[in-house]
């Protein structure tokens, strides 16, 4: 970041000095007020639940244009990266910085597959859960257990072990999701494949069974692809956020990760996509598009604590780049798998023409978002609803293992420790029990 030649001065109405505060550049976006000696110099903090405006760190990863409704990864547009690269180039350029050339590629597209296995001992820990656990519970729990198989080969201060905990990470989320899935509904696990694409692995991960050969299907491997590009990074979102705070204080990637895992599962966050599906299932039910206005006029009661999930974002007061790439997606594979006709995508289709024409939501710049129509996609290949956001989990990861790396590499972090306006109770005296 490059200091600005403007910079802010802070004055207050009851005679208090006024405090000069330096003004930072970015290379794109908006300009920072750097505030970190505040508090010394005025014994004030600054007050920003929510992180409205706060910028909580300098990052060169990902850049989103909220009024444009841009995305970039590493300056690369999403829909570029979506329609012309796969997933290992994307979590490479996430990690390093550039896209890889073919040699870069294959190699760490070797690496990958070389981890994708887990401990044996992993299986244990799922034994513990009921069959019918959530699959986002079974992955807090199996995500923070990896850190018992690797917190003492992981020193997070060497940039080689960093690397290769990233790769871990990256490699053996498809695999424990796909046993998340397999263990609640029975079936054995199935090994990786060494010889399938990262996507396709999945899917074979997923669906086959020890009794058949199971074929990976190309569109929907390249469908699934491009969810996880979709999906792989976000700036400094909620989950982002709670994964470079948890590593803040030093502790191993496994375990921020988890953390990350536990707050993407939020119904305002990752979880949205599972429940946008059953908002539109619930609304089917109800008698389909002919019930749109009805339920609109819910959402738009605000006693109701109706939302219209899939839609509304911080950032984006403009359409979700992602949003309209999955719904292409959407239609790709509802047309390959002869479901053109899918009722909930016609009506999803239906609820975003009436919005978009709808003052409630027109005023409020709301539109779908990535949750929107990931449902739909995932639900076409066969992804059963309440693992979506584990697919958003294990996308994730490669965006949250980069952002985390890029905060331990940098030598001026600090532990994240905000501060608070206080309003309880002054200072007093326990009376005894008897006299209370
Ligand atoms: C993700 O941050 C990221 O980048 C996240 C993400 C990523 O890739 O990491 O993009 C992934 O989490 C996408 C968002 C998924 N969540 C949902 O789809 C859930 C539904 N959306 C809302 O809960 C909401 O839009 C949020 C949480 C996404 C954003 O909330 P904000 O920024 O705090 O906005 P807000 O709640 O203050 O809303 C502003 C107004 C309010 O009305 P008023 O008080 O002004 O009258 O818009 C209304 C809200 O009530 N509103 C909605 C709405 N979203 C906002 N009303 C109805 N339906 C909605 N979906």
């Amino acid at each position: 970041m490059k200091l600005a030649d403007n910079k802010a001065t802070l004055s207050f109405s009851n005679g208090s000095p006024s405090v000069d505060l330096p003004v930072y550049q970015g290379n794109v976006g908006p300009d920072v007020v750097d505030i970190r000696k505040l508090y010394a110099q005025t014994g004030m903090f600054t007050y920003d639940p929510g992180f409205l405006s706060t910028a909580s760190c300098q990052s060169a990863i990902t850049y989103i244009d909220g009024d444009k409704g841009e995305l970039l990864y590493r300056g690369y547009p999403i829909e570029q990266l979506a329609t012309n690269c796969d997933f290992m180039e994307t979590c490479h350029l996430l990690l390093y910085g550039e896209l890889p050339n073919p040699t870069q590629k294959a190699d760490f597209t070797k690496l990958v597959t070389n981890h994708t296995m887990v401990n044996e001992q992993m299986q244990f820990f799922l034994r513990g859960f009921r069959r019918d656990a959530h699959p986002m519970a079974i992955m807090t729990g199996l995500v923070g257990a990896l850190s018992a198989f690797y917190h003492d080969s992981t020193d997070i201060t060497n940039p080689q072990h960093r690397e290769i905990a990233a790769i871990r990470l990256i490699a053996k989320m498809p695999t424990l999701v796909a046993m998340a899935y397999k263990y609640t509904i029975g079936q054995p696990y199935m090994y990786p494949k060494n010889n399938l694409s990262y996507a396709g692995n999945f899917l074979h991960m997923m669906f086959a069974t020890p009794c058949e050969e199971y074929v990976v299907s190309p569109v929907l491997e390249r469908a699934l692809d491009r969810i996880f590009t979709l999906h792989a990074d976000h700036e400094q979102n909620a989950s982002t956020s709670t994964v470079r705070l948890c590593g803040s204080s030093g502790t191993n990637p496994f375990a921020a990760i988890a953390a990350g895992v536990a707050c993407l599962w939020g119904p305002a966050h990752g979880g949205a996509n599972e429940a946008c599906l059953n908002m539109l299932t619930d609304i089917q039910k109800m008698g389909g598009v002919a019930k749109v206005g009805e339920f609109m006029e819910k959402v738009k009661d605000k006693n109701s604590g109706v939302k219209l999930m899939g839609f509304g974002h911080r950032v984006y007061k403009n359409y979700d780049p992602r949003a309209k790439l999955m719904q292409e997606t959407c239609k790709e594979v509802l047309a390959e798998l002869g479901l053109e006709n899918d009722p909930l995508f016609k009506l999803a289709m239906a609820l975003e023409k009436i919005a978009l024409e709808d003052d409630y939501f027109v005023s409020r710049k709301l539109y779908p978002n990535v949750d929107f129509y990931s449902g739909i996609v995932q639900r076409a290949i066969g992804i059963p609803t309440p693992l979506f956001t584990a697919v958003f989990a294990l996308a994730r990861t490669s965006g949250w293992i980069a952002q985390l790396n890029e905060m331990i590499g940098d030598p001026e972090y600090k532990i994240g420790r905000p501060r608070q306006l206080f309003t309880g109770s002054e200072k007093r005296d326990v009376k005894p029990i008897a006299t209370r």
